[in-house]
């Protein structure tokens, strides 16, 4: 794999991007950054990381033939990756908080932004963006249930190995991606559900909480919550908030 290393950038998300706009880049093109001035998170949010202390970066992946409504399993490949490379280390209940936070216990040490370019109906290609809090110890007290690994293992963690591990995740999970192999991603995306099978407090879009617990996912990509008189309802990307435990 090509990886581009910089000191700072905005984004490397966004300077990948703007690279693949101006020059032919090779599939699995990778941008890494010791900074970043305007983290990208999810739903418009920011992602802030401390300089040289984590992994920032973002992976350029060409399609051919991928159906654009089967990119939610994108999402799922993702996260497996993620998981699959911090299992190798000693992090407490390691799961994924829907679509595709990465967590240990309740905490958040990894974010995932995958930003897509659709021709007609297919999906042309993916910049997959990561964020995984490796050796910062001190954070923002508003970032409420956000860790490092380091804060949870007591110990400095090689940031180049777990970013090589996690690539060579990233590359099988894909090529299972692309292989169209969507029933077994999303076996292993249910093993590692946060919360799955227990009962939970949400948040609906229109400010409803209510209770009921995740049962799975559906074949468009949305989350099942079977409710407390045992209907199911099910919740796209921006319409469900997970709060607690009961
Ligand atoms: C989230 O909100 O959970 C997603 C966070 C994704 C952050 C990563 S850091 C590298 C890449 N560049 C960005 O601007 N965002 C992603």
């Amino acid at each position: 794999m090509n990886i581009i290393k910089l000191n700072a950038i905005g984004s490397t998300n966004t300077f990948l991007k703007e690279l693949v706009s101006t020059r032919l880049v090779d599939n699995y093109t990778v941008v890494s950054a010791e900074s970043q001035t305007e983290g990208k998170g999810q739903m418009g949010s920011e992602w802030v990381s401390e300089r040289g202390k984590n992994l920032l970066f973002s992976v350029f992946i060409e399609f051919n033939s991928f159906k654009a409504l089967d990119v939610f399993y994108l999402n799922y490949a993702v996260s497996l990756a993620v998981i699959t490379a911090l299992n190798k280390y000693e992090l407490p209940s390691l799961s994924v908080k829907w679509p595709n936070d990465i967590l240990s216990q309740s905490n958040k040490i990894s974010g995932i932004l995958i930003e897509n370019s659709f021709r007609n109906n297919e999906l042309n290609y993916s910049i997959i963006g990561i964020g995984i809090n490796v050796n910062q110890v001190e954070f923002d007290l508003s970032l409420k249930q956000i860790k490092s690994l380091k804060s949870i293992l007591g110990k400095e963690i090689d940031r180049e190995r777990l970013l090589s591990n996690v690539l060579f995740s990233i590359k099988r999970e894909i090529d299972n991606c692309t292989e169209k192999n969507f029933y077994s991603i999303k076996r292993k995306y249910l093993e590692v559900l946060y919360k799955k099978e227990i009962p939970t407090m949400f948040k609906d879009s229109g400010n409803n909480i209510f209770i009921g617990k995740i049962i799975n996912v559906s074949d468009s990509g949305k989350l099942q919550i079977e409710l407390e008189d045992t209907s199911i309802r099910e919740f796209g990307i921006k319409e469900i908030q997970i709060l607690k435990n009961l």
